[in-house]
């Protein structure tokens, strides 16, 4: 009998939307099923938003997502914040998953002058604006060759930032400065792991992607080279690559 295909939760990052997984939704659909939802408050998300959106509360929401579609297993593939939000539901339900993959994400807290910088954020987002914040956040995101070679990517980019409620801005950066350290959690991970990076992604620099790597009894380091911040986005070819031979081989296990 063939096997029924996995179930491939994109879980998108700060301030974004599924709109970032549209060069993977089509491109993968032969080897998963692909569900890529709007985090609560984000997009087209009609979930009420509380003052502080912490990753547990995402995760929950789509633990009853998976519920609702009668998933009883996923493949969470989280980007950045996508991936604290991963971590936080592999942490909550590790029977609920069968495989992570974690993008340019990190599995460490804030320090503290990360955390004030979070609480800036989410006063910005009231006071001067989300489309500032992503007009201010824009450069970090691609990397220099990106920029050179697919000028089209930015404009597209800073519009689903900046098409972002200023509430859920506000509410997820102060989640974010919420989370704990699950870099130990990561050595109890049981599922195949793959940790994805950009050699150029400043926000989340290759140590960090490495220290995750060496906590995982079952992880792979694959790092784009000349890709910053967005490896989905900015190298769609070679992250669906990736994917399809990790989502092959769990597949064949
Ligand atoms: C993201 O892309 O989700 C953010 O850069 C995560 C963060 O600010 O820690």
């Amino acid at each position: 009998m063939a096997k029924e295909k996995p179930v491939l939760l994109l879980i998108h990052g700060f301030p974004l939307d599924a709109g970032i997984w549209q060069a993977q939704r089509d491109a993968l659909a032969d080897l998963a099923t692909v569900i890529a939802p709007d985090l609560r408050g984000f997009g087209a998300s009609t979930l009420e938003v509380p003052a502080v959106l912490t990753m547990e509360r995402f995760a929950e929401d789509l633990l009853q997502l998976l519920d609702e579609r009668g998933v009883r297993k996923a493949v969470l593939c989280g980007l950045s914040m996508g991936g604290y939000v991963a971590m936080s539901f592999y942490e909550r339900w590790p029977e609920r998953v069968q495989g992570l993959l974690l993008c340019n994400t990190r599995s460490t807290a804030d320090t503290e002058e990360g955390v004030e910088a979070r609480k800036l954020t989410a006063k910005n987002a009231f006071d001067k604006g989300v489309d500032v914040i992503a007009r201010g956040m824009l450069p970090e995101l691609i990397s220099a060759r990106t920029k050179l070679e697919r000028p089209e990517l930015s404009a597209p980019l800073e519009a689903i930032m900046a098409r972002q409620r200023a509430d859920a801005v506000a509410a997820a950066s102060l989640g974010m400065a919420l989370r704990p350290d699950r870099t130990l959690l990561l050595r109890k991970v049981a599922v195949p792991t793959l940790v994805i990076t950009g050699s150029a992604d400043e926000l989340m620099p290759l140590p960090t992607s490495e220290a995750m790597l060496q906590a995982l009894p079952n992880g792979r380091l694959v790092v784009i080279p000349e890709v910053a911040h967005l490896s989905n986005l900015e190298a769609p070819e070679m992250f669906n690559g990736i994917l399809r031979e990790y989502l092959s081989a769990l597949a064949d296990a």
